[in-house]
């Protein structure tokens, strides 16, 4: 059993309380190899911003549960290195099983989500807070999650999209002891997040997504006052990098994002973590493609990795600032 505190985490308890009285969102960036780790890092530590770093079921199986665990440590000095003391959270996400929950919280993570929100309701709230009664003996930090994100490429998962029913909210934080809670206005996993035809143009001909549903929000908001609300798929699938992706030979159709300016109105909400991996991956495939495509005599890994990983330090700093709010919060210099 390794406790996240030997290896210098934290859990995201203090973090989302000051997220919550500053009014910005702490990132969640997902990873799974080195120059992700790179960049989240090397991005935070520049712009002094705190980092909740996700590791979904199928990265932790790609990764090595055990070279996760020394990733997570390095990351912690590797920031110092830069001269920041960047508060790190090691994070599951989407967990699917209490074995997994305990799995990752003995080999270190600092906090879990487990997501219990396609189970009926009574499951969800049993599942929950056996993981949060575990969890809590060892002071990690547990999410979970109401209501069913929409996913759009699978007809059966959008007919059974929900949004989180706010009368559910006070009763399940209250039974299951959860920390957090992931609710469902309207976002979504992946790069389609919406049909062409559910949008609008706007004057100049770009395709405008219908809105979040900021009214369930405000009306979660009223119902745990000061509770920390976590929003999955807030990825806004940046154009450009589309574009570029679809230049170099890439083949994406009807990639549509959220608006950066509804996760910003978010971010200073009670929404403390706002969850970003399709724009990384977006990142990264357009700068490997791009120097693949230019540059055909290459092959050296670091010639294309290294501008993969410059892409995404940018783009995440770019979140960080522009959209989290998340930056000039750490006080503390190494
Ligand atoms: O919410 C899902 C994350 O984007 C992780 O995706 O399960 O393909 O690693 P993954
Ligand atoms: P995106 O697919 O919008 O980046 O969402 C990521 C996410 O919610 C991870 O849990
Ligand atoms: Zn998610």
């Amino acid at each position: 059993m390794t406790n996240y505190k030997e290896l210098g985490l934290v859990n995201s308890r203090e973090l989302f309380r000051k997220a919550m009285e500053g009014h910005y969102a702490i990132p969640a960036f997902n990873f799974n190899n080195m120059e992700q780790l790179q960049a989240i890092v090397s991005a935070c530590a520049e712009t002094k911003s705190p980092v909740i770093l996700q590791v979904s079921k199928g990265a932790r199986n790609y990764a090595n549960q055990t070279l996760l665990r020394y990733m997570a440590q390095g990351a912690v000095e590797y920031a110092k290195e830069l001269g920041v003391a960047v508060p790190i959270v090691l994070h599951l996400d989407h967990g699917d099983s209490f074995e997994l929950c305990q799995s990752c919280i003995e080999y270190g993570f600092s906090s879990v989500m487990i997501d219990g929100s396609h189970l009926p309701y009574a499951e969800n709230i049993e599942l929950t807070k056996k993981v949060v009664e575990y969890a809590h003996k060892y002071d990690v930090t547990v999410e979970g999650e109401l209501g069913v994100l929409a996913g759009i490429e699978d007809e059966v998962q959008a007919e059974h999209h929900t949004y989180t029913q706010p009368e559910e909210v006070e009763d399940f934080v209250k039974n299951t002891g959860v920390d957090s809670l992931a609710i469902s206005i309207g976002t979504s996993h992946g790069a389609n997040k919406f049909k062409p035809e559910q949008c609008t143009r706007n004057a100049d001909g770009i395709l405008v997504p219908p809105p979040l549903r900021f009214d369930i929000l405000e009306e979660v908001e009223k119902r745990i006052p000061g509770f920390p609300i976590v929003l999955h798929g807030s990825s806004s699938v940046p154009q450009d990098l589309v574009a570029t992706i679809n230049k170099y030979g890439g083949a994406l159709k009807d990639a549509i994002g959220i608006p950066e300016e509804q996760l910003r109105k978010a971010a200073s909400s009670a929404v403390c973590k706002i969850n970003i991996d399709s724009d990384g991956r977006l990142a990264m495939t357009a700068a490997v493609r791009e120097v693949l495509a230019t540059k055909p005599a290459e092959f050296d890994p670091r010639k294309y990795l290294g501008p993969a990983r410059d892409c995404l330090r940018e783009l995440y700093k770019h979140k960080i600032i522009n959209v989290l709010g998340s930056n000039d919060r750490i006080q503390k210099e190494c």
